[in-house]
């Protein structure tokens, strides 16, 4: 097989070689941020799970590790670490706590712990794991209970973790003083989606921009807004030490991205911000992928909280403040107050096919806006971000973005989105196969996979019905190192 290095990522994570799909263990400890992974170390596809491990200090350019905690008679799971700086579980001060699923070749899923006194670098296996089990009636154990994700809870000075029963969509919460021993507190789920299994749950305390509250936020892997395909939901509510409380009816179901490559998201623990990052890829067509000697990626690091909005609290995101601010943007286009038409608008070429567009349109009469990005003369592959006025809808249309890796690959994916003032702002990232696109101020997200089969550095302003004031427009290329 022949290496495919031009879809390689330019500033989003991926293994140096071999398979990786959720990322795990996310944390910030002594000035690095940590990415585990699920990690096949010995072939480009899923098996042998182990994690692997990379570390940053920017989140920006990140430094290969060797496997972190290896295969043994089970698979090493997704899972959590959190940082014990007070040395609540005896493996000292300021240790690493790793917490994972041991999945046994699906025969049943426990939780098992393993620690790290030198900042990650080498990890041990606690002698008495599983430290959580579902023994079931039959004498067995329970087959699907997985993705442990752990933080401390200061008004109830304890850990808690979340847990899955995806088969059930159920979350269990557990509180544990020594992150060993663990009690049940309570269970959440059959609420919002359970179209598709729940994975990857995890908890986190956000707070409400222009206000001095904060609520509480339930992450759930599960399903897409388009139902055949895995996404991501969340729910808004209270947390008390012990249960989890939806403040929205029980139906209400509210979706992270809707791209269909944005998945097992979980937060950094420990961190100075809150910051999640996904896996960006879908299980529906993982196999598929084209990459080699590696598979898989992650997202743009994402800073979360939440804001008022007409319909209720909401969901935002916004790229990592350190990959805006990254030293390798070297910036090609700066404009104000440019009037654009259909047909008419020129075309840009880049060095590179990794860049960010920040544009601001007003649309006036026009009935849609936007960039067609990794845009190939030759092939007449492009890829289109928008936004459409009657639909209040921002998109990405990768039907004729190249490589069309599986049937149901080809697609418009689109997240709702208002205008503000009669402007709708895209900041968009292009990386060699991936586009995320973040509309207005982070209300809404769209990431997308995308396979070009050349180069395709150009790239176009569009607008469709009508003509165009753009108010905004900056682009950046990246550079390496
Ligand atoms: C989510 C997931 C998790 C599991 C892991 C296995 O993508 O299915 O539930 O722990 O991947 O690799």
């Amino acid at each position: 097989q022949q290496a495919t290095e031009q879809w390689r990522p330019y500033f989003h994570f991926s293994p140096a070689q071999n398979w990786t799909n959720d990322p795990n263990g996310l944390v910030y400890h002594e000035g690095e941020w940590h990415i585990f992974y699920q990690h096949n170390p010995f072939e480009n596809k899923w098996g042998h799970m182990s994690w692997g491990h990379a570390v940053s200090k920017d989140l920006v350019n990140w430094e290969h590790l060797p496997v972190a905690i290896p295969e043994d008679s089970a698979w090493i799971f997704s899972g959590g670490v959190v940082v014990d700086k007070n040395n609540t579980s005896g493996f000292g001060a300021n240790s690493m706590i790793a917490i994972y699923t041991a999945d046994y070749h699906g025969k049943k899923e426990n939780q098992q712990l393993a620690y790290s006194t030198d900042k990650g670098r080498t990890w041990t296996k606690y002698k008495n794991n599983p430290i959580i089990a579902k023994p079931l009636p039959n004498g067995k154990e329970m087959k699907d209970f997985r993705d442990p994700n752990m933080f401390w809870h200061e008004p109830s000075k304890q850990w808690i973790m979340v847990v899955a029963l995806p088969t059930e969509f159920k979350v269990h919460i557990y509180g544990s003083k020594n992150l060993i021993n663990w009690t049940f507190l309570s269970e959440f789920g059959k609420q919002g989606d359970f179209t598709k299994i729940w994975e990857c749950p995890s908890l986190i305390e956000l707070p409400v921009e222009g206000s001095q509250t904060s609520k509480w936020v339930l992450f759930i892997s599960s399903s897409n807004p388009n139902p055949d395909f895995v996404g991501m939901q969340y729910f808004v509510g209270n947390f008390d030490g012990k249960t989890f409380t939806n403040d929205n009816p029980a139906d209400t179901k509210l979706f992270v991205d809707y791209g269909k490559d944005f998945y097992a998201a979980i937060p950094f623990s420990n961190a100075p911000k809150k910051t999640i990052l996904g896996w960006m890829a879908s299980w529906q067509y993982t196999d598929a992928l084209p990459t080699f000697p590696w598979k898989g990626q992650m997202s743009i690091p994402r800073e979360i909280s939440l804001k008022k909005t007409q319909a209720g609290l909401r969901l935002i995101q916004r790229p990592a403040e350190e990959v805006l601010k990254a030293k390798n943007w070297k910036g090609i286009v700066q404009m104000e107050e440019m009037g654009i038409e259909e047909d008419n608008s020129m075309m840009w070429r880049n060095q590179t096919s990794s860049y960010m567009i920040d544009v601001e349109f007003e649309l006036g009469g026009a009935r849609e806006v936007g960039v067609k990005v990794m845009k190939n003369l030759t092939t007449n592959q492009e890829t289109l971000v928008g936004y459409q006025k009657d639909s209040e809808q921002l998109y990405i249309n990768r039907i004729n973005s190249g490589k069309i890796i599986s049937p149901n690959f080809a697609s418009m994916d689109a997240s709702p989105l208002k205008l503000e003032r009669g402007t709708v702002r895209l900041l968009i990232f292009v990386d060699q196969s991936s586009i995320e696109v973040f509309g207005n101020d982070g209300e809404a997200v769209v990431t997308s996979l995308i396979f070009p089969e050349n180069n395709s550095a150009n790239w176009q302003l569009f607008s469709r019905d009508g003509r165009v004031k753009v108010t905004k427009l900056k682009v950046w290329e990246w550079q390496k190192d």
